[in-house]
C-alpha cells in the first residue's frame, strides 16, 4: 500500500500534458514521458529529451525523500481544483513517513533507492518504458532548429542571458518569402479595411482558440483586432494572411506588433507574435512553422531579432507558466454553459449570494480613466513595471493606445485623490468575450481580463473589488486573471477560483537565465 510506485502513479494519472512538459524544468526527465504514454495523447506529447542514463538518474532522484516530497506537492499545485479524487495529503504522509531522511538533498544518498523500492521492481520498468518513448518522432521538429531556449539546456547555468543568435545585416536576410504549398498564396491583412478586418474576424471566431473540452471558443471583436494590431509604430507587413489562391479565401493568420521590453536591465525591442490561426481543415499539414519562419523573416527586415508570444502548448522552452484564476460575476450562467459547477453542498441560491457585489465602486474617488490622466497614470506604471524581471517599457504613448479606455476593448479606472487630485492608483481590464458552442441557451460569454493594475494608496484587495464591482455593471460574466505581477495578492481572497486553462511565456533568440516565478512576469499579452 505504501508504495512509491502508487504514489508515482497517481501523480502522473493526475498531470496533463502540458503540466507535464513544465515540470520537466526541475523534476526528472522520465516522469513526463512515462506521463505522456499513460495519457496517450501521443500527438500532443511531442516534448523529448535525449539522455541515456534515465534510469539512473531517475533512481537518484526518488532516492531522495525531499524530491519526492517536492514532486508530490508540485503535482498537487499543478491539478488544484481540477482532482478532488486523489488524497494528496495521505500521499505525503506516506512519502514521509517511509522517510529516513525527510530534509536530505540530493547529496543526501544515504537512503538508496533500493530501501525506498523495496519489493517492488518498477523503477527498471519505468525507465524502459521511459526508454522506449524517446524517439525521435516525440521531439519539436520545428522549434529544435529555432534559436529558443531547448530542454537539453535547461540545467546549463553557463549559458549566457541575451540573445542566442547575432543580428544578421539586413542584406542577408532572406528577401522572398518563404514557399508555401502550391494551393496558398500570402497576403498582407490590413485591418483597416472594414471587409479585410470582417474576413480576419470571421476566420478567428470559427478557428480560433477553443479550451480542451471544445466548449467555449475566443470570440475577439474587430474594433479589439484594430486595437491589438494597431499599437504606435506598427509595421503593416506584420499582419500576415493566407489564402487560397483560386477562392481567396483565408486560411492562416499571423501578426506581430513592435514592443520594448525589459528583461531584467536589457530594454529589447521585440515582436509580440499573436493570433497564430490555421483553419481547422488545414490543420497538421506543418503550415504553423511556415507561418512562424515568414513573420520571423518580416520582423528581421525591420531589424529586430527577438520576440515574445505566449501559447497554451508547452514548447521549448518557457519563461515562465502561468495559470488562470475566474472570478464568477454571473454564477448561474457560467455554471449553466458548464464554464463552472455547483461547489459541493453548494445550491444555486448560496452560490449567487456568494458571488454578489455591491452597485457601485466603494473607493473614494474612483473613476473612469481619460485621457488627460495619461501622464500620471504612465507615471505609475513604469515605477510599478520596474520590479518585475520581464516586463514591458511604456512611454506615454503606448499608455495612450493600450491603457486609456476603448468602448466594448479595454477599459480603466484611476483613483483621484479627494484631496489633492492626484492620481494613486489605476486598474485595467480588456474586453474578450468567447462563443459558448452548441449550447441551446446562451451564445456569448462576456469576460474580462485583467490587464495592469498599481496601487499606491488603495489597498490592492480594495481596488480590485471596485474592478469586480464595474466589470459586474457593464454586463460580464466572469473576470480573470493571471498569477502574474502581484495577482496573487488579490485573487483567493476576492473569490477567484483556479482555472484549468495555463499559460506559457515564451522569448525568441533570448535566453534567460532561469525560469521566472509567474509573480516575476510583468507582461500581459493579449
Ligand atoms: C496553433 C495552430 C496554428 C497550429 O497548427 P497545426 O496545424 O495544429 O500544427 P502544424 O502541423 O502546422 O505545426 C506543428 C508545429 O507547430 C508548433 N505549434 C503548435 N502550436 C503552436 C503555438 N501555439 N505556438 C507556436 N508553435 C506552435 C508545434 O509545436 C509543432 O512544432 P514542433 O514539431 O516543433 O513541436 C493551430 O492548431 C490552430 O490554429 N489552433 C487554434 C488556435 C491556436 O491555438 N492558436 C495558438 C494560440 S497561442
Ligand atoms: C521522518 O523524518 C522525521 C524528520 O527527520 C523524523 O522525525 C521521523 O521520525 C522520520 N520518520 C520515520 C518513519 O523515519
Ligand atoms: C434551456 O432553457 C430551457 C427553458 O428555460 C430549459 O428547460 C433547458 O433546461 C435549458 N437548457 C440548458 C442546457 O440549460
Ligand atoms: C461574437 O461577438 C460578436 C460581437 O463582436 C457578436 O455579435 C456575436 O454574436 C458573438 N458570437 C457568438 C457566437 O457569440
Amino acid at each position: 500500500m505504501t508504495s512509491l510506485n502508487f504514489i508515482l502513479q497517481n501523480i502522473i494519472l493526475c498531470l496533463d500534458v502540458d503540466s507535464c512538459g513544465y515540470i520537466l524544468s526541475d523534476l526528472p526527465l522520465g516522469l513526463y514521458s512515462a506521463a505522456c504514454r499513460r495519457l496517450s495523447s501521443a500527438s500532443r506529447c511531442k516534448q523529448s529529451i535525449t539522455g541515456l542514463d534515465i534510469s539512473d538518474r531517475l533512481s537518484k532522484f526518488l532516492s531522495s525523500q525531499t524530491n519526492l516530497y517536492r514532486l508530490i506537492l508540485r503535482g498537487k499545485k499543478l491539478i488544484r481544483g481540477k482532482v478532488d479524487a486523489v488524497d494528496f495529503d495521505s500521499m505525503i504522509r506516506i512519502s514521509m513517513a517511509n522517510n529516513g531522511s525527510a530534509n536530505d538533498d540530493t547529496t543526501n544518498q544515504n537512503s538508496s533507492p533500493s530501501d525506498l523500492l523495496k519489493n517492488e521492481a518498477p523503477i527498471d520498468e519505468l525507465s524502459r518504458e521511459i526508454q522506449e518513448t524517446l524517439s525521435v518522432s516525440q521531439r519539436h521538429k520545428f522549434w529544435e532548429t529555432q534559436p529558443v531556449g531547448q530542454f537539453k539546456d535547461l540545467r546549463d547555468s553557463t549559458l549566457p542571458e541575451g540573445p542566442i543568435e547575432p543580428p544578421t545585416p539586413l542584406s542577408e536576410v532572406k528577401q522572398e518569402p518563404y514557399n508555401l504549398p502550391t494551393p496558398y498564396e500570402w497576403v498582407t491583412c490590413d485591418i483597416n479595411s472594414e471587409e479585410t478586418c470582417l474576413e480576419v474576424y470571421n476566420l478567428l471566431s470559427n478557428n480560433y482558440v477553443e479550451d480542451d473540452e471544445n466548449m467555449f471558443r475566443f470570440n475577439y471583436s474587430k474594433e479589439f483586432l484594430r486595437w491589438a494590431l494597431h499599437p504606435p509604430g506598427y509595421f503593416k507587413t506584420w499582419h500576415i494572411g493566407v489564402r487560397v489562391k483560386t477562392s481567396k479565401k483565408l486560411v492562416a493568420f499571423i501578426t506581430g506588433i513592435p514592443a520594448k521590453i525589459r528583461v531584467n536591465k536589457d530594454i529589447v525591442t521585440m515582436a509580440e507574435v499573436n493570433f497564430l490561426c490555421v483553419h481547422k481543415k488545414l490543420r497538421s499539414k506543418r503550415l504553423a512553422p511556415v507561418m512562424i519562419k515568414e513573420v520571423t523573416r518580416r520582423v528581421h527586415l525591420e531589424n529586430i531579432w527577438q520576440a515574445a508570444y505566449t501559447a497554451g502548448v508547452v514548447l521549448p522552452t518557457p519563461i515562465t507558466s502561468c495559470q488562470y484564476w475566474h472570478r464568477s460575476l454571473n454564477p448561474k450562467k457560467l455554471i449553466d454553459v458548464g464554464f463552472s459547477r455547483l461547489g459541493p453542498r453548494m445550491t444555486m441560491s448560496r452560490t449567487m449570494k456568494l458571488y454578489k457585489l455591491p452597485d457601485s465602486p466603494l473607493t473614494p474617488g474612483f473613476r473612469k480613466m481619460e485621457l488627460r490622466d495619461v501622464p500620471s497614470v504612465t507615471r505609475l506604471l513604469k515605477a510599478y513595471l520596474l520590479q518585475f524581471i520581464v516586463a514591458p517599457d511604456f512611454d506615454e504613448i503606448d499608455v495612450e493606445h493600450w491603457i486609456v479606455p476603448k468602448e466594448g476593448v479595454v477599459d480603466s479606472f484611476v483613483v483621484e485623490s479627494q484631496e489633492t487630485h492626484e492620481v494613486t492608483d489605476f486598474c485595467s481590464f480588456y474586453s474578450l468575450p468567447s462563443s459558448i458552442l452548441g449550447h441551446p441557451n446562451h451564445t456569448n460569454l462576456k469576460a474580462a481580463y485583467s490587464y495592469y493594475n498599481v496601487v499606491t494608496k488603495t489597498p490592492l484587495v480594495q481596488l480590485m473589488n471596485d474592478a469586480l464591482i464595474v466589470a459586474k455593471q457593464m454586463d460580464f460574466d466572469v473576470f480573470n486573471a493571471l498569477d502574474v505581477m502581484h495577482n496573487e495578492g488579490f485573487l483567493k481572497e476576492l473569490k477567484y477560483g483556479p482555472g484549468d486553462g495555463k499559460l506559457h511565456y515564451y522569448l525568441y533568440n533570448y535566453r534567460i537565465k532561469s525560469m521566472l516565478k509567474s509573480s516575476e512576469l510583468g507582461l500581459v499579452l493579449l
